[in-house]
C-alpha cells in the first residue's frame, strides 16, 4: 500500500519525537483523528505521564488527550525501537543556541541518528524544529542517508516549521495555517497530504530553505518590531510627558500598513529571542552581517538591564537600601497566561537584581511554583494584601490574567509595571511607575 494511501485511510503509523509543547499537541490531534500515534522523548517523566494519562501542556485539551490514551491511539515511549513500524516521523526537538549564541543543532542530529537507524523505505521524515536554512538538507539529509537509502527514491524528507502559540486560544495546532517544503516535489506532496490531516491550511513551498527561512522571518519580524517599540518607550521616559502605550494605541487605529506591537521587560520563550542569532551565524558563513537583525535582538536584551536600573532609581528615591528593599516581582513566564519560563525576561530582572546586590526578592506566578536563578531556588510567595502591603517594590513582569490589579495597586506602596498591566485601574495612579510613560 502506498503511503499516500495509508496517510488517506487513516493506516498510516505517526510518530513524534520530542513531545514538548509543539510535539505532544500534534500528537494529539493526529490520534484524535484516529492515527495510532507514537510519542518519542527521552525525559522518562513525559513519557510515563502520558501513558498513565496525565497531560502536562496546558494548550492540550483535556478531554481529547485522555480519549488519544485511553482509546490506544497515543502511547508515548524512551526509545526508538518503534521507528521501523513508523510511516511519518515528525522532529520536534529543542533548537537552543550555545553560550556563545551559535546554533545548537544536537537535538536535531541526535534524533536524526537515532531515526537513521530504523530508517526504511517509504517512510516520510518531517522536521519542525525552527532552524536555520539549509539544516534539513545538509545536516538531516546526510545522516539519513549514510546507510544507502536515497531521499526521494527510497524515503522522503521535509521541513514544516511550527506556529503554535502558547495561550493562544483562537489559534491553535490545528486551525493555525503550517507551510510544508520538501526536499523534491513529492516529498512536498506527502508531506501537504499527511499535515492536511490534522491542520485546515497547508501551504506548499519550492523547497526546505525556503520554509526554513520564512520561519525565521516570522520570528524576526517580533523581535525587530518589538525592538522599535522597546526603544520608542525608551525615548519617551527619557523626553518626559509622552505616553508609549497611549501612542502605540493611536498608531493602532492606522487600518493598513501598521500592526501594534508592545515594550516589555525583555522577550523570552524558545523562539524569538534564539532565532536572530541562528540567522546570523549563517549570515557570517558568507560573509554578510545582519546588523539590523542583531541590533533588534540586543535592543530587546537590553530591557531587564533597563527594568533593573528602573528598579534601583526607585529605590535610590526611598529610605531604604537597595540591598534591604522587599521586591516582590509579579510574573515570572516568558508571556501571560503560560508556564513557560524559558528566557524569561523576568528571570533576567531576578538575576541582575540579585547581581546589584538586592537581598529580599521574592516572586509570585500562579503558573510556575518554583524557579532557580544562578543556583538559587526560590518558591512562588502567595499573593496576600499583607505580602503587598510589605513589599517596597512590586515589580510586574508577566501581566497574567488572573491578577486582580486594583487589589494589587490598593495594597502595595510602589508598582513598576513593565506590561501597562494596570491600565483599567483607576484609583492609586500616583504609586504606578509605568514603563514607557514618560513620568
Ligand atoms: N514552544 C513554542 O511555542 C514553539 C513554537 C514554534 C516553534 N517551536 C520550535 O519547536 C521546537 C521544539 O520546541 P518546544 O517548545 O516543543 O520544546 P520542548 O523543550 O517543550 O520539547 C522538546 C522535547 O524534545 C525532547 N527531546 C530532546 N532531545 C530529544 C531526542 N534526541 N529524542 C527525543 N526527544 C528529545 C525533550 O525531552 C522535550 O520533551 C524548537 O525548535 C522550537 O524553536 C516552538
Amino acid at each position: 500500500m502506498s503511503l499516500e494511501t495509508k496517510i488517506q485511510s487513516k493506516q498510516a503509523r505517526i510518530g513524534v519525537v520530542g513531545l514538548g509543547y509543539v510535539g505532544l499537541p500534534l500528537a494529539v490531534e493526529f490520534a484524535t483523528k484516529g492515527y495510532k500515534t507514537v510519542g518519542i522523548d527521552l525525559d522518562d517523566r513525559k513519557v510515563q505521564s502520558i501513558n498513565a494519562g496525565k497531560n502536562y501542556i496546558a494548550d492540550v485539551e483535556e478531554k481529547k488527550f485522555k480519549a488519544a490514551v485511553k482509546g490506544g491511539k497515543l502511547t508515548a515511549q524512551n526509545n526508538y525501537d518503534s521507528v521501523r513500524n513508523l510511516d511519518v516521523i515528525f522532529v520536534c526537538v529543542p533548537t537552543p543556541f550555545t553560550e556563545h549564541k551559535d546554533p545548537d543543532l544536537s537535538f536535531i542530529l541526535d534524533a536524526s541518528r537515532q531515526i537513521a537507524k530504523g530508517l526504511r523505505k517509504g517512510q516520510l521524515i518531517i522536521l519542525k524544529s525552527t532552524t536555520f536554512p539549509g539544516t534539513t538538507e545538509d545536516y538531516v539529509q546526510p545522516i539519513l542517508e549514510k546507510a544507502g537509502l536515497k531521499v526521494g527514491k527510497d524515503f522522503h524528507l521535509a521541513f514544516s516549521p511550527e506556529r503554535i502559540d502558547p495561550g493562544n486560544r483562537k489559534w491553535t495546532t490545528a486551525n493555525t495555517p503550517i507551510v510544508v517544503g520538501g526536499v523534491t516535489k513529492r516529498c512536498t506532496e506527502l508531506a501537504c497530504a499527511v499535515t492536511a490531516q490534522v491542520i485546515t491550511t497547508v501551504i506548499p513551498v519550492s523547497g526546505p530553505k525556503v520554509a526554513e527561512m520564512e520561519k525565521l522571518l516570522e520570528n524576526i519580524f517580533r523581535s525587530v518590531n518589538i525592538a522599535l517599540v522597546n526603544e520608542m518607550a525608551r525615548l519617551c521616559d527619557r523626553m518626559g510627558n509622552i505616553n508609549i502605550w497611549e501612542v502605540v494605541e493611536a498608531a493602532s487605529t492606522k487600518p493598513f500598513g501598521y500592526m501594534p506591537f508592545y515594550p516589555g521587560p525583555g522577550i523570552g520563550g524558545h523562539c524569538i529571542l534564539i532565532d536572530p542569532y541562528y540567522l546570523r551565524w549563517l549570515a557570517q558563513k558568507h560573509d554578510f552581517q545582519t546588523h539590523f537583525i542583531t541590533l533588534a535582538a540586543e535592543t530587546n536584551e537590553s530591557m531587564p538591564f533597563y527594568v533593573k536600573d528602573t528598579v534601583l532609581r526607585e529605590m535610590g528615591m526611598r529610605p531604604i537600601s537597595f540591598r534591604d528593599a522587599k521586591i516582590l516581582v509579579l510574573g515570572v513566564a516568558f508571556k501571560k497566561d503560560v508556564d513557560d519560563t524559558r528566557h524569561s525576561p523576568a528571570l533576567r530582572v531576578m538575576e541582575l537584581l540579585h547581581m546589584d546586590g538586592a537581598r529580599n526578592i521574592m516572586y509570585n506566578d500562579p503558573f510556575v511554583p518554583k524557579v532557580k536563578i544562578d543556583g538559587m531556588e526560590f518558591e512562588s510567595v502567595p499573593l496576600t494584601p499583607a505580602r503587598l502591603r510589605d513589599a517596597d517594590c512590586v515589580l510586574i513582569t508577566t501581566d497574567h490574567s488572573s491578577y486582580d490589579y486594583d487589589a494589587i495597586v490598593k495594597n502595595a506602596k510602589l508598582i513598576i509595571d513593565t506590561r501597562n498591566a494596570t491600565k483599567h485601574v483607576k484609583k492609586g495612579r500616583e504609586k504606578i511607575v509605568l514603563l514607557g510613560d514618560g513620568k
